[in-house]
């Protein structure tokens, strides 16, 4: 059964009391019913705390990034092992400013869909085109060779336990959001390039939409029927808006 995935994406936001604060809102509204996670992925060095607050409500919580290598000289970096230690059960890979600002390729993404996958967490892969591409009508060329590098690297089976997020760069921090029936066309197209591999695991997989959603346009994006929930950046720093969105989301289910 396909589940619903509400996931914030805190990015390098937050302060040790800010996040206790956002997150006491957050515990303190969250939905607990069958087949929705409430994600929230913040920024690496709150983890452990994040993890403590979280321990005793329906949240589950997420790292941005994660290194494919498993330890040694790598200054600056973190290593599965040490989400696993911490009690990380999801890893964002290959957002569009993992990609764009620190150089992360399909190959380098793919490698670390592979490692995520191999300690038993959960990728959240990020695919999505640039403005130029879509306006060049190459948006679904450019997801599905995304999606394809990393099938290439995990197989089809990898995608049992993945989750993709499509977030059309254009769309991410910036007001602009595409159509619900524009985003809907990508999940769907996403599904039936996976579907090809196997129906079984395709119809499974939590395909999330990422791009400026919010409280006011979240119920029309997860009524879509191939958008199984958010990966929400601005709007998930305010309890108010990310519950709403939660929401909207378990209403979805319905
Ligand atoms: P946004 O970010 O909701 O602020 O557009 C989404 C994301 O980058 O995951």
């Amino acid at each position: 059964m396909r589940k619903t995935i509400v996931a914030g994406n805190w990015k390098m936001n937050g302060t040790s009391e800010s996040i206790k604060a956002l997150l006491e809102n957050i515990t303190g509204g969250a939905i607990n019913i069958d087949g929705l996670v409430t994600l929230v992925c913040p920024p690496a060095v709150y983890l452990s705390q994040v993890v403590a607050q979280t321990a005793d409500a329906p949240v589950s919580v997420g790292a941005q990034n994660v290194s494919a290598q498993p330890k040694g000289a790598y200054t600056g970096e973190w290593s599965l092992e040490m989400l696993q230690d911490l009690g990380c059960e999801y890893v964002i890979l290959g957002h569009s400013e993992r990609r764009s600002i620190f150089g992360e390729s399909d190959a380098i993404v793919a490698e670390k869909v592979a490692a995520v996958l191999e300690a038993e967490l959960v990728p959240v892969l990020c695919v999505g085109e640039t403005l130029e591409q879509r306006e060049a009508g190459n948006a679904l060329a450019v997801v599905s060779s995304q999606i394809d590098v990393v099938l290439q690297q995990v197989g089809i089976e990898g995608f049992a336990s993945t989750v993709i997020a499509y977030e059309p760069v254009w769309a991410i921090g910036t007001g602009l959001t595409a159509t619900p029936e524009d985003a809907q066309a990508v999940h769907a197209a996403i599904r039936s390039q996976l579907a090809k591999h196997d129906a079984n695991i395709a119809e499974n997989l939590s395909i999330l939409y990422g791009g400026s959603m919010n409280a006011a346009n979240a119920a029309e994006l997860l009524a879509q029927q191939d958008i199984d929930g958010g990966l929400i950046g601005g709007a998930s720093l305010k309890a108010d808006e990310f519950l709403t969105i939660c929401a909207a989301a378990a209403e979805s289910r319905k």
